[in-house]
Order: C-alpha cells, then sequence, then structure tokens
C-alpha cells in the first residue's frame, strides 16, 4: 500500500439517494482470469475499479495476454496453450483472490513462475491451495512451505478428488482451475458450500460443470471460449451503504444492479433478522449472475445477537461493518466460529476491535470470536484502516454516525476494492 494519508471524517445526519456501485471483486477476478485462458476477444463490463482486480489483469498482462481496460475490458484470449512465462516476479499487490486462483492456472502452464505481493499478502496462508496443487502435480515452493513469494512449477497435471479442510471459495476455484489443465475429472467436495461464482464464470465460458451439494465436478481439458459479460455490482461493497443507511435514522438509500447471487447474500438475511428494514427487488436476470436492487431505510431499532457456524462464513468479509452495526445495536453482537477473519488482509478480529475500543466500544476477543458489547454513542476518534480496505470502509461509515469528527489513518486503503467509496459517500449526504 502506498503512503499513510490521514482523513477527516465528518459525522453525517442522514444519508438519501439513489447509486450503482463498481463491480463485485470476486466475479472480476474469475472473468479477468478465465477470459485470458479461453479463446478468442471476451468484452467485460463493469469490471471492479479495485486495485486487487487490476493486479489480476496486470498478471495477465504479463504472460503475454492482450488486455485493454477503457469503459469496459476487452481481453484477447490465448487459450490453454498460449500463455507465455513472465520476464520476473508476477505482483498479486494486496490480493489473496489474484494469488490463490490464478496460482491454479500456473499449476496448469509448461514453465516456473514466481508470484508475490505486498506485506500484508505475504504473511497470507498458501498451504490451503499449495496442497491440491502439489497432489495434481505441480511444485510449488513457499516460503516456510506457506507464505507467498510462491515459486510454481506447472506441468502435465492428474484430476483429483478434493475435500479441503477449510470452508474456502478460493481454495475451490483455484483447484478447478488447475483442473481444466488436468487429464480427468476434478472433484472438489466442500465442508460448506462457499461462493459458487467460479462454477458460474465457467459456464458463462463454455465449460460444463456438474455442481451436487457441496461437490462440484469438472472435466479437464475442456475449452473455454471467449464472451460477453457484465460483471454485478459488489454486494459486499454494498454492504457498507446499507449499514450507514441503517445507522442513520431519515436514510433512505436505494442502491441498483447488486450483486445477490444466493451465496453472497447472507448479511440481507442476518440484518432483517436483527429488525433492518431491507426490501430486495429481483432484476429479471436470465441464468449467469443474478442481480437486484437493494433499498435501505434507517431508524428501526437494530436487534443485534449472535451469529456462528455456516452464517459467519456466509457473512465473513461483512464482519467488520456488522461489528460497527452490533455496536449500535439493541443487545450488541456475539460472532463466533471466525477463526478466518485472523488470516483477512489484516488480522480482522484485532484491527476490528482495536478500532471500536477506539470508539469507546467494549469488544471481548478470543482466537475465533468476538463480542461486541452495545454502546450509547460512537465517541469521535483518531482511526486506522491498518492498510485494510474493509476496516477503511466499515470505520469511515463508523464515522459517520460518531457524536463528532473521528480522523482515519490510511483511508484510502478503500481504493483496494473500491476507490470511488468516498465520493459515493458524499454524493449522499443531505
Ligand atoms: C473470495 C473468497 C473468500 C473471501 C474473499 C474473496 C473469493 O475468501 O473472503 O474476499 O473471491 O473467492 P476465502 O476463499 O479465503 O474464504
Amino acid at each position: 500500500m502506498g503512503g499513510q494519508m490521514i482523513r477527516t471524517l465528518r459525522p453525517a445526519k442522514r444519508l438519501r439517494g439513489s447509486i450503482r456501485l463498481p463491480g463485485d471483486k470476486s466475479i472480476s477476478h474469475r472473468y479477468g482470469m478465465l477470459s485470458a485462458i479461453a479463446e478468442g476477444e471476451s468484452v467485460i463490463r463493469n469490471y471492479s475499479t479495485g486495485a486487487d482486480c487490476s493486479a489480476t489483469l496486470e498478471c495477465m498482462r504479463r504472460m503475454g495476454v492482450k488486455v485493454e481496460h477503457d469503459d469496459v475490458v476487452r481481453v484477447q484470449g490465448v487459450g490453454f496453450d498460449g500463455l507465455r512465462a513472465p520476464d520476473g516476479p508476477l505482483d498479486a499487490g494486496n490480493s489473496g483472490s489474484t494469488i490463490r486462483m490464478l496460482s491454479g492456472i500456473l499449476a496448469g502452464q509448461p514453465f516456473e513462475t514466481e508470484i508475490s505481493g505486498d506485506e500484508s499478502l505475504a504473511v497470507r496462508p498458501m498451504g490451503r491451495i499449495i496442497t491440491p496443487l502439489e497432489r495434481m502435480g505441480a511444485k510449488v515452493e513457499a516460503r516456510d512451505g506457506n507464505f507467498p513469494p510462491l515459486k510454481i512449477r506447472g506441468g502435465s497435471l492428474q484430476a483429483i478428488e478434493y475435500a479441503p479442510p477449510v470452508a474456502s471459495a478460493q481454495v475451490k476455484s483455484a483447484t478447478l482451475f488447475a483442473g481444466l489443465f488436468a487429464d480427468g475429472e476434478t472433484i472438489v467436495r466442500e465442508l460448506l458450500a462457499t461462493r459458487d461464482h467460479s462454477e458460474i464464470a465457467l459456464r458463462d465460458f463454455g465449460a460444463e460443470v456438474s455442481v451436487n451439494g457441496v461437490e462440484v465436478r469438472l472435466q479437464g481439458r475442456q475449452r473455454l471460449a471467449g464472451t460477453t459479460l457484465r460483471v454485478p455490482s459488489d454486494v459486499s461493497s454494498a454492504a457498507f451503504f446499507i449499514v450507514a443507511g441503517l445507522l442513520l435514522r431519515g436514510s433512505e438509500i436505494e442502491i441498483v444492479g447488486v450483486g445477490l447471487n444466493p451465496t453472497r447474500t447472507a448479511l440481507l438475511d442476518v440484518l432483517k433478522g436483527m429488525g433492518a428494514s431491507i426490501e430486495v427487488q429481483p432484476d429479471d436476470s436470465p441464468g449467469g449472475e443474478p442481480t437486484g436492487t437493494i433499498v435501505v431505510r434507517g431508524g428501526e431499532p437494530i436487534e443485534g445477537g449472535e451469529i456462528s457456524g455456516e452464517t459467519t462464513a456466509g457473512v465473513i468479509d461483512e464482519v467488520p461493518i456488522l461489528a460497527v452495526l452490533g455496536a449500535r445495536s439493541r443487545k450488541g453482537l456475539r460472532i463466533l466460529d471466525a477463526a478466518e477473519l485472523r488470516v483477512k488482509e489484516t488480522d480482522r478480529i484485532a484491527t476490528v476491535s482495536d478500532n471500536l475500543a477506539r470508539m469507546g466500544v467494549k469488544v471481548d476477543q478470543t482466537s475465533d470470536s468476538m463480542t461486541i458489547h452495545p454502546a450509547d454513542t460512537l465517541q469521535p476518534a483518531g482511526l486506522d484502516s491498518f492498510t485494510d480496505h474493509r476496516i477503511a470502509m466499515a470505520f469511515s461509515v463508523a464515522a459517520l454516525a460518531a457524536e463528532g469528527e473521528c480522523e482515519m489513518v490510511g483511508a484510502e486503503a478503500a481504493s483496494v476494492s473500491f476507490p470511488e467509496f468516498y465520493d459515493t459517500i458524499e454524493s449522499l449526504r443531505s
């Protein structure tokens, strides 16, 4: 991440208006990678404007793929055998999705590639993808066997049946993407169903994927064909505006064209269960990724409560912003079974608890849980993004609902997934 700018964050009375948000980060990565190894041209509309997804496109360019990124992304796919060895290490930046999912494709290449990223990425666990990729026949060297940089020597891969010990869409995707280059049928059996954007994207590019509950099967060496796709707006980015609307009485925010894939919308169910006023109007979306409009109205009392197990997994990226809402709920919020939060862009149990404490909120933490006690007010404070985009945005929203002006170190981290975040907030003040 770049410098550490300090941003002053003014409280808001309420937020009102209609917004359209940039493309979904998870879906953009997949379209970017698959279009590069498909045959022929792909046109991708509403591709994420975040730095993470630009890192993915840059990695594909470095391997000889022609990619233009103006108002749309245009990719000249090179087919399964067309990637070239890059002239040096690939840079995934801050993006766990880039390094983990792209490793699946790199495992299928007849050359060695090194891939690494920034300081945050350098301490994120990669053993979870190394295990299946090595079982398929790739050789992967990593620092301490688990951390970037990764040196991946690909080659002829064999399909495997794999049951990942962590529920992770990135691990599932890396295994399936490697499976594209393998002989035979790759089978991934998950602990619980994670986001299915890779399965949908593979079909969009013409592959056959069979899904039966938590089991996904993909025959290797199927050809992918270039196509034209539109990325839905990011529901995880929408989460910040949904909670901002709920926190500020008199708010009414309409968010259009949002991705409503059921593997991503657990947050909406959790919030409705806590008494939030949220309306969802699905668009007429034939096949592919479903979209719709979300309308949120502020002012209803929020109950709070407890989330655990599959629900926690379903809202894992939204925990920072849920925690902020939890602090202003009637009962507070307990978040259990959340060990994965410790290995995100930052240790989010630590970085959420730290910022909440600065605002006067009492939080108890364990290795895999957080208990956020209800607070009458959010106190003005000096906040810190710790260079984590979701921490920057969650606590910028908290600052909107604070009793006075806050400051945040490293607020610009938001641009990892959502460069327009602060402008969008300003456009809604009324
Ligand atoms: C993602 C999967 C999740 C999520 C991440 C994006 C994806 O990570 O937290 O932000 O695009 O597949 P895990 O696969 O580590 O659970």
